[in-house]
Parts: C-alpha cells; sequence; structure tokens
C-alpha cells in the first residue's frame, strides 16, 4: 500500500506532530481542522470562500447526499466535486453515524443496517460495500468504512458486538476497496470503536492498525462523555493507534478538544460547532465566544476580532452583526460562518507554527488560560 502521509517534524515536548498528507486534489498540511459539509455545501459560505481562507480538505455525508440528490444526480455529474464546484480534497462519512444519529429505525445485523430515511420514511440498506460504492460515486479523496458508534453507558456486551461488527465490516470494506482497484481514487480509512471500555479500545486500535487501510480513524469519541472520559479514551486509544498513518479524531471541533488531539498525536479533525454555532449568533475569538445576541454590542463600533481579516471582522462592526442576528438576517449567519472558519484556520495555523517551534504545550496552555478566562 503506497503511503499518503509524510510527517515532518515532532514537537520536541509532546506527541503534537506536523505532517503532510497527499490527496487526490492536492497535499494538505497537518494537524487540519476540516470544515463540514453534509449536503455537499458547507452551509452559509460560498466555497469559493472556503477556498480563499485557506481550506483544501471539507466533508460530505455519504448518508445525506445518498438520500438527496441520489446517485443518479451524482452519477450525471460526474461526482460531488463537479456537481457542487470544489476542486480540493473531499472526505466522505460512511453514514455510519448518522444512521445511528439521524434515522429513526434501524436494524443493524452481520450483513449491514436497514434503517428508514428521516426525511420521508423510505427503507434503506447500507452493507459496508455499498457504502464504498456510494464513496466512489461521490468521488470521495477520503472515503470512510460503514461503522456501528455506540454511545457512552452501554453494557460491556453490547460495545464488544459492535466492535466485532465494526471490525468484520472493515475487512469487507477494505477487500471491496481493492476490487475497485484504479477505478476509484479515493483512500479507505478505517475506523476504531470500542466504546467506553479499554480493553476493546486496546483490541480495536490493534485490529485496525494492522490492516491495509492509508489511515486511520477513532470514532466514537465525543458522543456525550464527559471531557474526563473523553480525554483519558482519547489518550488511551491514540497511544495504541500507528503512527506510521494519518490519525482523524471524528466529530470534534471545540479549541479544547482540537488542542487535546493535536497533544496525542492528531493529524485531523471535523466538527459541525464552527459552522452550526455561527447560525446561531455565536463567534469565536482568542478571548473566547461572543455571543452577538447580547445587548452589549448594540452599540459596540468595533469588530469582532481586530486582527481576523475575515469580511465582517474588516467591512463590519460588532454593532451590525448584532442587528443582523436579532433580526435573523441571512446576512448574519454567513459572516459569522466566515469569521468562525477563518477564526479555526488561524487556529490551525497558530497550533501548526507552535509544533514547528517545539512550543506546542505552552502554546496550548497560554491558549486555553485566556481563551476560558471569563
Ligand atoms: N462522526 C463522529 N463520530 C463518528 C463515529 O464514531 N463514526 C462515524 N462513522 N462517524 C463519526
Ligand atoms: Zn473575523
Amino acid at each position: 500500500m503506497q503511503t499518503i502521509f509524510t510527517e515532518t517534524h515532532k514537537d520536541a515536548h509532546s506527541n503534537a506532530r506536523l505532517g503532510i498528507l497527499s490527496l487526490p486534489h492536492g497535499d494538505v498540511q497537518t494537524p487540519a481542522f476540516m470544515p463540514v459539509g453534509t449536503n455537499g455545501t458547507v452551509k452559509g459560505i460560498y466555497h469559493d470562500k472556503i477556498e480563499e481562507i485557506g481550506y483544501n480538505l471539507i466533508l460530505g455525508n455519504t448518508y445525506h447526499l445518498y438520500l438527496r440528490p441520489g446517485l443518479e444526480v451524482l452519477e450525471k455529474f460526474g461526482g460531488l466535486h463537479n456537481f457542487s464546484h470544489w476542486n480540493h480534497n473531499l472526505l466522505t462519512d460512511s453514514g455510519g453515524f448518522q444512521v445511528f444519529s439521524l434515522s429513526g429505525l434501524r436494524k443493524i445485523s452481520e450483513k449491514g443496517v436497514a434503517f428508514q430515511s428521516h426525511i420521508d420514511g423510505s427503507r434503506h440498506i447500507f452493507t459496508p460495500e455499498k457504502v464504498v460504492d456510494i464513496q466512489k460515486v461521490i468521488g470521495s479523496d477520503i472515503a470512510m468504512c460503514l461503522d456501528v458508534c455506540t454511545p457512552p453507558n452501554i453494557e460491556y456486551r453490547a460495545a464488544k458486538e459492535a466492535m466485532h461488527i465494526t471490525h468484520n465490516w472493515a475487512e469487507r470494506a477494505l477487500n471491496h476497496r481493492k476490487e475497485l482497484g484504479d477505478a476509484f481514487k479515493g483512500n479507505l480509512f478505517g475506523i476504531v470503536q470500542g466504546n467506553f471500555y479499554k480493553d476493546l479500545r486496546k483490541e480495536s486500535a490493534e485490529v485496525l492498525s494492522a490492516m491495509d487501510f492509508p489511515g486511520i480513524a477513532i470514532g466514537g469519541l465525543s458522543v456525550g462523555e464527559t471531557t474526563d472520559q473523553f480525554n483519558e479514551f482519547l489518550a488511551y486509544t491514540a497511544d495504541i493507534v500507528t503512527k506510521e498513518k494519518p490519525r482523524y479524531v471524528m466529530g470534534i471541533g471545540s479549541p479544547d478538544y482540537i488542542l487535546e488531539a493535536v497533544e496525542n498525536g492528531i493529524d485531523m479533525f471535523d466538527c459541525v460547532l464552527a459552522t452550526r454555532m455561527a447560525r446561531n449568533g455565536a463567534v469565536f475569538t482568542d478571548d473566547g465566544i461572543v455571543t452577538l445576541k447580547k445587548a452589549m454590542h448594540k452599540f459596540d463600533q468595533g469588530p469582532i476580532e481586530s486582527e481576523c481579516h475575515c469580511t465582517a471582522c474588516t467591512e463590519y462592526s460588532r454593532a451590525y452583526m448584532h442587528h443582523m442576528v436579532k433580526t435573523n438576517e441571512m446576512l448574519g449567519g454567513m459572516l459569522a460562518t466566515e469569521h468562525n472558519l477563518t477564526y479555526f484556520y488561524r487556529l490551525m495555523e497558530k497550533i501548526r507554527l507552535a509544533i514547528a517551534e517545539d512550543r506546542f504545550s505552552s502554546f496550548k496552555k497560554d491558549y486555553l488560560a485566556r481563551f476560558y478566562k471569563r
């Protein structure tokens, strides 16, 4: 198997590392934050703007894209890149997580998962092979294996069974990916599960690491557990997962979780937090989250952040942002989205610089002290 990841520098005092992820639509500097574009659009922002900020890897969701617009449309357009006019890299989640969080009725068996659409109740089946095929039609640069993600506090037996199914599906997905050969350019990543049981996490990390995947994800985290549990299981699992490949923690994206992940040698993460909060008028600054709705901003002539070069910060005041959020104007959500995605991009740049200069741990400490000061 061809390697797609090169570690270019390791921090002298932590497991944080810099790397380059080589994908069909170009190289990605890691650690990298990936904006989420569930339906083939990152909500509230043009693809051109995302590119201008600096991102060259965004997410899509197999579950949503398969239901709408559907494979026939995606096939007709030759994939999501063409359809959505995004010429950089795309990672698609497999649908494993979305079937469990969105679809009301579902039934898992060794064969796959049968579920009903959250949109119209129609019945569908995802198998590990079919989910690879769907991601081929989408044209994903990174495709994810179908997995079984479980909530915290489930019984050991159920967690173990979900893990075994996930391993079985990973093997089938990988075999199917190999059969497709060069007809599909995407890189298939496996996903570690094991819930919040250390022996299961260990087994899953070892089994997935030994398989022939070009990259590995840690799943089943940030699913409702406490922060202490997250930190403990992230560190425990990251220590076992192979360091030869790119390592991706799925579904995390608050600054504290990102910093924790980076410190444990994680290279990639994604989260709806930055974009979802923006649509609710909450914007990120180095001094914490600012709620634009609050009356304190009504007459504020200053920008959200003076050092930020996004459109909201260079052209508009906090007072105008407050007004747009209060009146539910679309532009408010769009500008806040651009700000938050700019904020997260700059945060990742600062993180990468701190690693390059072997001062990641002190950066993390100083950043968190300021961000959570209030
Ligand atoms: N997104 C967040 N967590 C998970 C997970 O455990 N599995 C998948 N497939 N997607 C996720
Ligand atoms: Zn800004």
